[in-house]
């Protein structure tokens, strides 16, 4: 592993001393990239909460620290001022303290956004509890695996959550998913949709019921610098999902400044960020990002075509906000309307805008910059994942130069490269490969919960020394870099990572598939879709049927946005003679791109690829 240069050393230590600690360090950064025991700020001692609240309160107490823009455009929208986030912060771990939740236990949130859910986060970091977010879109089984592996031992959800049209019941998944376990002693239930639930007595209790009163004083619990602050599942090319866990010091550090570096946040500006905290955008620039800098976030419930295709825009203009931070999956969903819905905002008060958690092909990186930031605001394309903490490659907004289709240079301290396919580091500048990091930045999560080998085995063991990202990139003359997507078998659909192991294992488990094998899918609004190939028990069902009943399967063990797009029945999969099957092949075939199938020589059943082509031609017409 590469060690740091002095000045790397220097940077981060310097910018370390701009965070409020309770006891400084004691040494910098130690481990290696072999063993995967990176550690920074060994020694210290500090509270996030501190770091994004009480700092704050001398000069900001009454600046607006979050803006809450409900799901139906008639309901009032709300916010909190730095003042009283605090105190609702406080108030909210007096509680979780009162039942019980201490320093290093893992408490699991399953809601819509709302306030209550980033002040439940925040009081889990305010007295050193660990923080497990699970999005709302995942199933009761999705749920149940996570607590499983996080030991957590409270829930805090909602009655329902209002997106767009839908009311999901998270409280009835979460009956669902602990019946029959004593997984979880407490389950917090914050009303929302007001609808009729069941309450289990002695594990069920109101939000509303249980905060009247408290306390609204609860001095930060000082954590030591690698003390976990969060668990966050992500899906990998293999198994089950990973619980990344990410540690108290070192997030904060890089999320603080990487946050001012990408988006120039001025005292005053309103930012937005449209993630849900259940994804690591959500944590790290809704939640924390914004607020170790004294910013103003906003939070919205639902989604942007809710009531139709203008309230992205009626928002902007109505909390007078300077930076949208967005998926392409959303700026492509939103095309689809026209310009027409865009060009008749002004939005003058948009300076920056976003783009994260896939790539952003050219036309709608131009039409993003033409018709929401009026050819006036800045793009920042911002590359990173859930292991990295925060944004590792992007454009700093109005300082570099921006590119359509290019995440461009590394942020300070963050040093990227490409290596071949055998294991080699390319020093021409101009050049493609897999994209690798060569020395420890403080955001890196620490570990895979319960799991360090499979962390050294997914990150550290492809090529030694490095941290091996999943992703391929180009990098040009100018040391820009262009993500070319996943070199894995991870699909990124609408910006969120899935594993095809795991989406097979679960159509897998429908009584009449034998094999499944999950490739990508173009989509035009989606990136990536998923496409299954699928040999059926019997061939004498209705085929009709059967990818009804998978799609069914799927949602209820993984959740809605696991669902196939296409699924295509086959009779056998292209296998090597070793068994494995040949995905290459899978995806030309997906991607109507024959002619390119390459060799097919190690094949055992090559016959099968022609079969397979004519199959699908007769699906597509
Ligand atoms: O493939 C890359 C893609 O999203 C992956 C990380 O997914 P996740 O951990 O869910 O985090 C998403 C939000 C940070 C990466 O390995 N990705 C993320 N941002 C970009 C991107 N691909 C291209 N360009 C980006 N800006």
């Amino acid at each position: 592993m590469n060690k740091l240069t002095s000045e790397q050393s220097t940077y981060w230590s310097e910018l370390a001393n701009t965070y409020v600690w309770k006891k400084k360090w004691d040494t910098l950064v130690s481990g290696d990239f072999y063993k995967a025991d990176i550690k920074w700020f060994e020694g210290a001692e500090l509270n996030i909460t501190e770091n994004c609240l009480d700092r704050h309160l001398e000069k900001r107490r009454q600046k607006k620290a979050l803006i809450f823009e409900p799901n139906d455009p008639k309901e009032p929208s709300s916010f909190l001022t730095y003042g009283e986030l605090h105190l609702s912060v406080c108030r909210f771990a007096n509680l979780l303290k009162s039942r019980g939740i201490n320093k290093g236990d893992v408490v699991c949130f399953y809601m819509g956004m709302t306030p209550e859910f980033m002040i439940g986060v925040l009081a889990c970091a305010r007295i050193g509890a660990v923080h497990t977010v699970v999005f709302g879109g995942f199933s009761p089984l999705s749920l149940r695996g996570r607590l499983e592996d996080s030991k957590a031992k409270m829930i805090v959800t909602h009655d329902g959550a209002y997106r767009g049209d839908k009311n999901t019941p998270l409280k009835d998944m979460v009956d669902e998913c602990l019946e029959g376990t004593d997984l979880i002693k407490t389950v917090l239930v914050v009303k929302r949709t007001n609808q009729e639930i069941k309450m289990k007595e002695g594990r069920d209790y109101y939000y509303e019921a249980l905060i009247k009163g408290v306390d609204l004083h609860c001095a930060p619990v000082p954590v030591k610098a690698e003390d976990p602050l969060f668990i966050l599942y992500t899906s990998g090319s293999t198994g089950k999902p990973k619980g990344l866990l990410h540690t108290a010091a070192g997030y904060m550090v890089h999320v603080g400044k990487s946050f001012m570096d990408v988006f120039q946040y001025k005292e005053n500006d309103i930012f937005w960020c449209t993630a849900d905290i259940g994804w690591i955008t959500g944590h790290s620039y809704t939640t924390y990002g914004p607020l170790l800098n004294g910013a103003t976030t906003v939070m919205y419930e639902g989604i942007p075509t809710y009531p139709n295709a203008s309230r992205f825009w009626e928002i902007i203009e109505k909390h007078k906000i300077t930076h949208l931070y967005t998926a392409p999956t959303a700026i492509r969903a939103l095309e689809k309307f026209g310009n027409e819905i865009p060009d008749s905002f002004q939005m003058t008060t948009l300076k920056v805008l976003g783009s994260v958690g896939e790539p952003i092909n050219e036309e709608a990186w131009q039409w993003y910059s033409k018709h929401v930031g009026k050819d006036r605001c800045p793009i920042v394309d911002t590359w990173w994942q859930t292991e990295t903490g925060g944004i590792m490659i992007s454009p700093q907004a109005g300082l570099t130069k921006t590119k359509p289709g290019y995440a461009t240079l590394p942020l300070p301290g963050i040093v990227p490269c490409l290596l071949d396919e055998k294991g080699k580091e390319i020093t021409d500048m101009v050049a493609g490969g897999n994209l690798c990091i060569k020395t420890p930045w403080p955001s890196l999560a620490r570990t895979i919960y319960g799991d360090h080998e499979r962390f050294i085995q997914t990150y550290f063991s492809t090529y030694p020394g490095y941290y091996f990202t999943g992703d391929g990139a180009r990098r040009e003359a100018d040391g820009y870099y262009r993500l070319t997507g996943r070199v894995d078998d991870v699909i990124n659909v609408s910006g969120h990572r899935i594993g095809t192991a795991e989406v097979e294992e679960a159509i897998n488990q429908h009584p009449d598939v034998v094999e499944s094998a999950v490739v990508g899918l173009p989509h035009p609004v989606k990136g990536q879709g998923l496409y299954a190939f699928v040999i059926a028990r019997t061939n004498t069902r209705n085929n009709n049927d059967l990818e009804k009943e998978i799609r069914e399967t799927v949602n209820k063990i993984i959740g809605p946005i696991a669902k196939p797009d296409l699924i295509q029945i086959v009779e056998g999969l292209p296998k090597t003679r070793s068994g494995k099957i040949m995905r290459r092949v899978l995806r030309k075939i997906v991607e109507n791109d024959v002619e390119n199938i390459g060799d097919t020589s190690t094949l055992l059943n090559p016959e099968i690829i022609e079969k397979m082509i004519q199959e699908k031609k007769t699906l597509d017409s």
